[in-house]
């Protein structure tokens, strides 16, 4: 369904009449969904760019859409690593165009389900891949959304990121009602009620804020995804219509 609100190929009539569906209740869906995906590009291009990162870890992938996070860091540096990690069987399915990496550089997907964020870490692919002494990047974009506890979402963010070296950093971005709770919450029933997905669980900006905690964020802070850092581009048509927050923050304690 997200990639039929990107406009993209891959989805099936059942994703496009649920989107449909969503964006009768909110139109915001579709912006919310693009400019999403541009504050992926910009906050990965800033990754990589002005924070120096070479090294991503990629929570809840998506369907390769083009370019995906491993061309936006390889575009700054082709010897950045990433791995990618999704729950989704039809994510799996498309996985191997996110391995076409760099030569420099190096991709990996692992399937499984950030709510076991320890399965993660022991993956022989995530060790293989990444070399966890150094700064990683890790990134949780419009995902946590499908974890209804808030706490407990914290909880898979403190766990990965207590695996992390000094200098790694935080991105994330989350569905919000703040902007009109009722058809926010008219559209979140419309997952709640269909069995093709995950149960949305929108949040406020002083919820979102705290899975910031640990962080030092980067300006301009945790704010509407289309106004992180605007290059003017990607947020065409977007612009004050994203309903989801979105941030960067670099770990607190992080000597480099
Ligand atoms: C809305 S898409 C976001 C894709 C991409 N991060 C982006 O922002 O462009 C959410 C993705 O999270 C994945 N996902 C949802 N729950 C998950 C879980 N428990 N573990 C791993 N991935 C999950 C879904 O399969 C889907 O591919």
């Amino acid at each position: 369904m997200y990639d039929y609100l990107l406009y993209g190929k891959d989805n099936y009539p059942v994703d496009r009449a649920l989107g449909d569906a969503v964006m009768r209740e909110a139109r915001q869906a579709r912006p919310s969904a693009l400019a999403n995906r541009a504050f992926m590009h910009r906050a990965i291009r800033y990754l990589a760019e002005e924070a120096g990162i070479r090294q991503f870890l990629d929570i809840g992938t998506g369907i390769p859409t083009e370019p995906n996070l491993h061309q936006v860091a390889q575009d700054v540096a082709p010897e950045c690593r990433v791995v990618y990690v999704d729950n989704d069987p039809l994510v799996l399915a498309h996985a191997r165009a996110l391995m076409a990496s760099t030569q420099q550089g190096r991709t990996a997907f692992i399937s499984a389900d950030m709510r076991d964020p320890e399965s993660i870490l022991a993956d022989p692919a995530l060790r293989d891949t990444l070399d966890l002494s150094r700064p990683v990047a890790l990134s949780a974009i419009a995902v946590l959304h499908f974890v209804s506890d808030l706490t407990a979402a914290r909880k898979i963010l403190a766990t990965l990121t207590d695996a992390l070296a000094p200098g790694s950093h935080l991105v994330v971005s989350h569905a919000t009602h703040d902007i009109d709770p009722k058809r926010a919450s008219a559209a979140a029933s419309v997952y709640q009620k269909s069995n093709a997905t995950g149960w949305v669980t929108t949040r406020t900006h002083a919820e979102i804020a705290t899975l910031f905690d640990g962080c030092e964020l980067v300006p301009p802070g945790v704010v509407r995804v289309d106004a992180w850092r605007p290059d003017g581009l990607v947020e065409v048509g977007c612009k004050g219509r994203a309903w989801v927050y979105g941030g960067v923050g670099r770990l607190k304690g992080a000597a480099a």
